[in-house]
């Protein structure tokens, strides 16, 4: 018999409570990262339903994970029954010891989000964001206690990726760069550590340089979008292909991370590529909506 970890020995001494901010496709797999390690956690949205949804999606997940012998039925029990899901946010943070932000990724919301974090969080709480492009100093900025502040950077989707990029800014304290990466380990997945903060960290900036590359060969009609991508997968095997990926991340996400760095600095060449902007606009932003670059018939 494994030991049970109980909210009273939590499996990272001082963290006994994580509230993640925003139940969206990041957010939600997050909470339940933390909630299968055995921490106590409490997913947050503005919207009840959208966490009535998440909590469906994530109880799916569960299942079919069981179904295929991937987790035990009890583990995914007990983490279900430390997973508490809430609208009041004041109510959820009051208590926590680290607040993982997963909201919109923009600059405003971020900002506002962050000052009132500081002033509902405890005074120990580390606040993380899980921005792929707003570095921490810019929120660091917002709060009294720039020292708790730092980017936890998961990948989609959350629950498989092995990878969080951990990025302190200039001033973020040291025991607060121990514990967030004791606290990554603690979830099972690998910590990649950044000596110095830079938009977009590291794996996305090399996805970057991989997805311009795409595009420039789709923009002057050197190949479709799926020899492109097959050329990914079985030439260099990458599991999927730049346009496969974006489709998976959200044509929206990979809109919102080029104007989150325009807004950072105001260079335009950080400006959406057109394509990226036309399907935006269009509102097909990939598999969540059932169209993107792709076509899919199952969501
Ligand atoms: N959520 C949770 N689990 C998922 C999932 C999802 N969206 N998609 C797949 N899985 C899990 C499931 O357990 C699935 O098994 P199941 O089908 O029985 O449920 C298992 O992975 C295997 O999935 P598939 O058989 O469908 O396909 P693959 O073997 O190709 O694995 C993948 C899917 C893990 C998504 C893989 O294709 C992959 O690694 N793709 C690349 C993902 C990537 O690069 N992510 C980083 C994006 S960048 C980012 O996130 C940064 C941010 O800032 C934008």
């Amino acid at each position: 018999e494994e030991p049970v970890t109980s909210a009273d020995q939590p499996p990272l001494a001082g963290v006994r409570h994580i509230s993640v901010i925003g139940a969206g496709t990041m957010g939600s797999q997050i909470a339940m990262v933390c909630a299968l390690a055995g921490y106590r956690v409490t997913l947050v949205d503005l919207s009840d339903s959208q966490l009535q949804s998440a909590r469906e999606q994530l109880q799916s997940r569960m299942d079919r994970d069981v179904a295929r012998g991937r987790r035990r039925h009890e583990d995914v029990e007990q983490a279900m029954r430390r997973l508490a899901t809430s609208c009041d946010r004041a109510e959820a943070v009051v208590d926590s010891d680290v607040v993982i932000e997963a909201a919109a990724e923009s600059l405003k919301i971020k900002k506002q989000l962050f000052a009132a974090l500081d002033r509902e969080a405890p005074a120990r709480a580390i606040l993380a964001t899980n921005s792929s492009n707003i570095v921490s100093s810019r929120l660091a900025e917002v709060v009294s206690r720039p020292e708790r502040v730092v980017n936890l950077h998961f990948f989609n989707p959350a629950l498989v990726m092995e990878c969080v990029e951990v990025a302190p800014h200039d001033g973020t304290a040291d025991h607060v760069i121990e514990t967030s990466l004791a606290l990554v380990e603690s979830l099972g997945k690998s910590a990649v550590r950044l000596r110095r903060e830079v938009p977009g960290f590291i794996a996305n900036r090399l996805l970057s340089a991989i997805r311009r590359e795409a595009l420039e060969l789709y923009d002057a009609g050197v190949a479709d979008v799926a020899d492109i991508d097959r050329a990914a997968r079985t030439a260099l095997r990458h599991p999927m292909g730049p346009f496969e990926l974006m489709d998976l991340v959200g044509i929206d996400v990979a809109y919102m991370i080029r104007m989150a760095e325009y807004e950072q600095t105001g260079d335009e060449n950080a400006l959406p590529h057109p394509a990226i902007t036309r399907l935006y606009e269009s509102g097909d932003l990939g598999r969540k909506t059932g169209r993107g670059w792709y076509t899919y018939d199952d969501s």
